[in-house]
């Protein structure tokens, strides 16, 4: 199987507010998230968890934070062997996974015909992803999956709102339902797919919608849409995305020597 992990690091981090774009947010160690991120993919690959062909990591278009990135994957690249290529990315995290996934199909033009090619797509924004997590994806697409989410349970019980305005209260919401906690799971990545099915599913949703590109939240959506089954392999707490600044701490704190 040819196999190319694809990083969207194109998000400004609007949450978070670090004054760079989120990928560029330097980590308690000094570190960028980016090169967090690509460590633990090169973790994957040197504990055998991964066999991976190539990385492609999608960056904001702005020139200074392309080139820091850019920096990032080549210094990365020269101290692990993995061979990293940037491209630029687009408004919404969809526009920026279609735009990686050119290049992904570029990378893999190179491969033994006949292979099969998966993408494993990840956010940058998960630096502490460990290798189990990035074997269990693999694991499923080589048993056969199309598309296979890692996920963990739900802590809190999910509720379902509407807003109802009235004179009296403008835009007060109100409880409408509550979903079945056991039968929800927050879904991470790295997610894995079939190369081919993840561009045509995409292809699809930019022409059949959602209309609205920031309502295709993860790559699974478009496939859902398409008609695939998405298979389930356990997350992991530290496959947790960075958002806020509470995030940012619990990160900071797991790369503190004295709080481990
Ligand atoms: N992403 C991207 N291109 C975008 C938007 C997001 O590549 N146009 C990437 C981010 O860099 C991140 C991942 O998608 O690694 C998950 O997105 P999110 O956590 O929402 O990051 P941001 O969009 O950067 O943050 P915010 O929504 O707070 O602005
Ligand atoms: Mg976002």
């Amino acid at each position: 199987m040819h196999t190319t992990v694809l990083i969207v690091a194109a998000g400004s981090g609007s949450r978070l507010q670090a004054g760079v774009p989120k990928a560029l947010a330097a980590l308690g160690d000094g570190r960028t998230m980016l090169e967090h991120c690509l460590e633990s993919v090169a973790a994957a690959q040197s504990t055998g968890a991964l066999q991976l062909n190539a990385v492609a990591v999608v960056v904001p278009a702005r020139p200074e934070s392309a080139a820091a990135l850019e920096q990032v994957c080549r210094t990365v690249g020269d101290r692990t062997g993995l061979m990293v290529c940037c491209v630029p990315g687009g408004a919404e995290r969809a526009d920026s996974v279609r735009a990686g996934l050119a290049a992904v199909r570029a990378l893999a033009g190179a491969a033994t015909p006949g292979d099969r090619h998966a993408v494993l797509v990840h956010d940058a924004a998960r630096p502490f992803v460990p290798p189990t997590v990035f074997h269990a994806v693999v694991t499923a697409l080589r048993e056969g999956a199309a598309a296979v989410v890692p996920a963990v349970a739900v802590v809190d019980t999910i509720k379902t709102v509407a807003t109802t305005a009235t004179d009296a209260a403008p835009g007060t919401e109100q409880v409408t339902g509550t979903l079945g906690r056991a039968g929800l799971r927050a879904v991470q990545t790295p997610q894995g797919f079939d190369l081919a099915a993840l561009e045509a599913a995409h292809r699809r949703a930019e022409r059949e919608g959602p209309a609205d590109a920031a309502a295709l939240t993860d790559d699974a959506m478009a496939m859902e849409a398409a008609g695939h089954s998405v298979a389930v392999v356990p997350g992991d707490p530290l496959g947790f995305k960075i958002t806020t600044r509470l995030d940012l701490m619990l990160a900071d704190a797991l790369l503190d020597p004295s709080t481990a």
